[in-house]
């Protein structure tokens, strides 16, 4: 942890809610960014913020950028007022922003953040946690360097459950990354719910990317649990409720799943997720110093991988631009189910198509549930002999 005297960046928090929180947390582990301010609508969550923090307190964002010096902003809100934010802040002249996902409702949302921050040459990041965890990140450098030939496919089989955009999103840049990035050239899907709504829905589909390479998405979790296998040429890799695992074919002989010869030493023997934990029963809770939990191995993950990326001048792997890609997939999966399930060609057309989260991503969640059911969430982020909210 730092006092933050020496770093570089100075933070400035937008929205710190419950995810928001977790967000400063790993911001105050990485030395080369610093808490400065907070912003949030709400005074009960700003006032409890600000007293943990250290930092001073606004009511409205754009207050903030106009009287802190803000280097990197940190917009952690509901849906709906995200990419009005992330446009504010890209307008206000800060270098970098880190939001979090979806990134937006709207493609004409999306489409208008991306633009607005390429205009001002603001690098934008689109809260994708899952990919930048170190074991992502060396998957896909051992992937690019050839280590199983030729990508082919990828395969999720980690069902999208009721949520394409609001839970899968992070699975379609996954997705993406191993596509290499590519442009989709067309897919075909179907939703579980009613298609004609707008609303976030399960549904499950096909893409094909303009390389070639095909990604087959399925509804429900299978036998593997949460997880998915990317095909090459001359190898597998596969993630099985978040352990990794690699596969080369034989240097000579004809090649099945019995002789594939597994990569050993080179990714965790367990969860990658590491001391976050994801199995139910054995979640690790840590706690820092102060009382509050540990923001855990992929918020951390998320905000170094950003910070590295801004240091280079460039966006990071989940950028904002991904956010509106990934967003794309999800309304694709659904356009085609709209037409009879015929291919949808990509880009889509209508910037005007939306999906609309689930109301607990859409919209703040405190009126939702109500104050006392809210804050009890909040105090489960702190053990109570220590910290009393
Ligand atoms: N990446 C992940 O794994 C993950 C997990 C959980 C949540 N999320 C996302 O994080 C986001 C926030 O989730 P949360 O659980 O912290 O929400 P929350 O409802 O607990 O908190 C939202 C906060 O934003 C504030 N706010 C709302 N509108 C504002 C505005 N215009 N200006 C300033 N502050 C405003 C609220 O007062 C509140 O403090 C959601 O978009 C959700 O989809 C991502």
């Amino acid at each position: 942890m730092t006092d933050g005297k020496e770093a570089k960046y100075k933070v400035g928090m937008i929205g710190i809610g419950r995810k928001g929180a977790q967000h400063a947390g790993a911001y105050r582990l990485d030395p080369r960014t610093h808490i400065v301010a907070a912003a949030d609508t709400d005074e009960e969550n700003l006032e409890i913020f600000c007293k943990r923090f250290g930092v001073r307190g606004y009511t409205d964002y754009k207050e903030m950028l106009a009287k802190e010096d803000i280097d990197i902003a940190a917009p952690i809100l509901p849906v709906r007022p995200n990419p009005g934010v992330v446009i504010g802040c890209a307008e206000s002249g800060v270098k970098g922003i880190l939001c979090e996902k979806p990134f937006a409702a709207t493609l004409e949302e999306a489409d208008r953040a991306v633009n607005v921050c390429k205009a001002n040459g603001v690098k934008v990041g689109a809260g994708d946690l899952d990919l930048n965890l170190p074991a992502y990140q060396k998957a896909k450098e051992m992937v690019d360097a050839g280590e199983i030939g030729d990508v082919l496919s990828i395969q999720y089989n980690d069902g999208s459950g009721t949520e394409l955009s609001g839970g899968f999103i992070q699975r379609f840049s996954i997705i993406r990354m191993f596509a290499n990035w590519a442009e989709i050239a067309w897919c075909i899907g179907w939703t579980t719910d009613d298609a004609w709504k707008d609303h976030d829905q399960g549904g499950a589909g096909y893409f094909r990317f303009v390389n070639g390479i095909e990604a087959f998405m399925s509804r429900d979790d299978d036998a593997r649990g949460r997880g998915f296998v990317v095909n090459g040429t001359h190898g597998v890799l596969r993630n099985s409720n978040d352990v990794i695992r690699m596969y080369k074919s034989p240097a000579t002989g004809v090649s099945s799943w019995e002789t594939l010869q597994e990569v050993t030493g080179v990714f965790p023997e367990s969860s990658i997720r590491g001391r976050e934990g994801t199995t139910p029963g054995k979640r690790d809770i840590i706690y820092e110093s102060d009382g509050w939990q540990w923001p855990g191995d992929r918020q951390v993950a998320s905000v170094k991988v950003f910070v590295d990326y801004l240091e280079q001048g460039l966006d990071p792997p989940g950028s904002g631009d991904n956010g509106r890609k990934v967003l794309e997939m999800a309304i694709g999966i659904r356009e085609s189910h709209r037409r009879g399930h015929t291919a949808v060609q990509f880009p889509l057309e209508d910037r005007g198509l939306r999906m609309i989260p689930h109301q607990g991503r859409m919209e703040y969640k405190k009126p939702q549930m109500g104050r006392d059911a809210y804050m009890d969430q909040m105090a489960k982020r702190v053990k109570d002999d220590l910290v009393k909210l």
